[in-house]
C-alpha cells in the first residue's frame, strides 16, 4: 500500500503548523476503525514530539495510536515514502523560516496544508509556501487559523488571499483556547469534552482534506 502524505509548512511563525499536524492526525485516526496514522517531526524545535510525548506518557504506547519519527533536510523526503509504505497517512510538521528544510517533505507529499492567521504579514509569508509547493508540482490549501469572531478583516484576507491561489479552505479554524489546552496534553479538541465548536470544524476540516486529496 502506499498511503497519503500530508505536510504541514508555513514559513512565518507561530501560524498553527504544529496544532493542525495534531489535529488533522488525529481526525484521520478517528475517521475509520483501524487508521493507521504516522507523524514525521521535521522542526528541530520539536513541539509535535513534546505532543506526542506527552500523549504517550498519558495514554501508553500502545493506546497512543501513531507511529512516530523525527528527520531533517533530504532524509525527512526518504522517511515520509517510507513511512507511507506501510501507514494510511503520514503527516509532516515543518519548521517556520526555512524553505530548505521544509521542502524535502513538500516534495514528497500528496498534499500541502498551509495555515496562516488572517493578517497582512501572514499573507506575505503564505505566498512563499506557495510558491514553494508550486515548483514542487504538489496542490496546496490555505487554512485560515485563529481566526476571530466576526472579524472584518478575515473578510477583507480571505478577498486578498483571491489574487494568491484559488486553494483556501472553506473551513476556518476559530481562535480558541480549546485547541491550546488539548495540545498540553498531548490531546486534540476531538477527543476531550465540552469543544463541539472546535470539534465540528476540524471534522469539517478533515473531511475537505480528503475531498481535496481525491481530486
Ligand atoms: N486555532 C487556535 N486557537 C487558539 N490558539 C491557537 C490556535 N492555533 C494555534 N494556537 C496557538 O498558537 C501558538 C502557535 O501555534 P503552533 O505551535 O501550532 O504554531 P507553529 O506554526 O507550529 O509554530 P512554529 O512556527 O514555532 O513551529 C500556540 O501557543 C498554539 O497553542
Ligand atoms: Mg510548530
Amino acid at each position: 500500500m502506499t498511503g497519503t502524505i500530508i505536510t504541514i509548512a508555513q514559513q512565518k511563525g507561530g501560524s498553527g503548523k504544529t496544532t493542525l499536524t495534531a489535529h488533522m492526525a488525529a481526525a484521520a485516526l478517528l475517521s475509520k476503525a483501524g487508521a493507521s496514522v504516522a507523524l514525521l517531526d521535521i522542526d528541530p524545535q520539536g513541539s509535535l514530539g513534546e505532543w506526542f510525548e506527552a500523549r504517550e506518557n498519558r495514554l501508553g504506547e500502545e493506546a497512543a495510536g501513531f507511529s512516530f519519527r523525527t528527520a531533517s533536510g533530504w532524509g525527512a523526503r526518504r522517511e515520509a515514502r517510507a513511512m507511507a509504505r506501510d501507514h494510511d497517512f503520514v503527516f509532516a510538521d515543518t519548521p517556520p523560516k526555512s524553505d530548505r528544510e521544509a521542502q524535502p517533505a513538500i516534495e514528497a507529499a500528496n498534499l500541502v496544508l498551509i495555515p496562516m492567521q488572517p493578517s497582512p504579514v501572514d499573507l506575505w509569508a503564505t505566498q512563499l509556501s506557495l510558491d514553494l509547493a508550486e515548483k514542487e508540482g504538489v496542490p496546496a490549501l490555505v487554512i485560515l487559523n485563529r481566526v476571530p469572531p466576526r472579524a472584518k478583516l478575515t473578510g477583507e484576507i480571505l478577498e486578498a488571499l483571491k489574487d494568491h491561489t484559488p486553494s483556501v479552505a472553506k473551513t476556518m479554524l476559530g481562535n480558541r483556547t480549546a485547541y491550546a489546552a488539548a495540545m498540553g496534553k498531548g490531546s486534540s479538541v476531538l477527543e476531550e469534552a465540552g469543544n463541539k465548536l472546535a470539534a465540528e470544524e476540524v471534522q469539517a476540516l478533515f473531511k475537505e482534506i480528503q475531498a481535496a486529496l481525491k481530486r
